[in-house]
């Protein structure tokens, strides 16, 4: 299987690369920190097919395109690069919150909009989403992730629905807190945080079960459904309580 993975050169995009990383599979790990890839690709190239790395910033879209259309047709695309902005309660300056947006929503796209043909073309193909637990429920101190990530949610759901009859299969993740660089960063209790290994396995597992939206760990996913089930002025009791 022909791989390309997002991301890939730290958290759950490096171990990720390290689970398909087998005999059969070719991988094509992308990422802007060459020493991080190229590291992950003298460890992976022993025992799988082929490692190509790319170093792209998912936010420079032409650059982007140009490299994505270097690979051609693949089987699988593992959309997983992401970030966070700080967890202050400040107001995100207009730079920061364009640039989360460009990484976690519209560079997606940028990589869709090349790849999306060959899916068609072959009548197959995975595309992976990785969002977030957060986008089902946004504190005050994560609007613009939860946010970002609500809409890739909307917009995995209308890529799903778009190309059911092309037997392209879409996948959305969204994990709870697992432990990374980008969750170090958070100096906050993390509720049943998990780790790296723990987390990816889950995700992994979810990919070969072609898990149309998988929600976890279930008992995070469970109060959030919970959360939500209440009127809003209950809702807002509990969230300003937490400020
Ligand atoms: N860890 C969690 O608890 C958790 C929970 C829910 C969802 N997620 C999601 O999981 C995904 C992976 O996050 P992680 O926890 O593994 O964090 P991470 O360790 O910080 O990894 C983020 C990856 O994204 C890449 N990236 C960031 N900006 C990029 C850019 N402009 N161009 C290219 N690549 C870029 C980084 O590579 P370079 O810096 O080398 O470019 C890195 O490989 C994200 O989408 C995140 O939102 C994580």
């Amino acid at each position: 299987m022909k791989i390309l993975i997002t991301g890939a050169s730290s958290g759950l995009g490096e171990e990720l690369a390290r689970s398909y990383a087998n005999e059969d599979n070719e991988l094509f790990l992308l990422a802007r920190r060459e020493t991080r890839l190229l590291n992950l690709q003298k460890e992976l190239e022993p025992h799988t097919k082929k490692v190509k790395i790319i170093v792209a910033d998912v936010t420079k879209f032409d650059e982007l395109q140009k490299k994505i259309k270097t690979i051609g047709a693949v089987d699988m695309v593992i959309l997983n690069a992401g970030i966070s902005v700080g967890h202050s309660k400040d107001i995100t300056p207009i730079d920061e919150f364009k640039n989360l947006y460009d990484v976690n929503v519209i560079s997606n796209h940028a990589i869709l909009e090349v790849l999306l043909p060959h899916f068609v073309a072959q009548k197959s193909g995975k595309i992976v989403f990785i969002s977030s637990l957060a986008s089902l429920f946004s504190m005050p101190s994560s609007k613009v992730y939860s946010s970002s990530k609500r809409a890739l949610n909307a917009y995995a759901e209308g890529i799903r629905y778009k190309y059911k009859n092309d037997n392209i299969k879409v996948i959305n993740i969204l994990p709870g807190f697992i432990k990374s660089e980008l969750t170090d960063k958070n100096n906050f209790y993390m509720p049943f945080l998990l780790s790296t290994k723990d987390g990816v396995k889950r995700i992994y597992d979810a990919i070969e079960k072609e898990r149309r939206f998988y929600p976890f760990p279930l008992r995070f996913y469970l109060i959030i459904l919970f959360l939500n089930s209440l009127p809003q002025f209950l809702r807002d009791i509990i969230v300003n309580s937490k400020k």
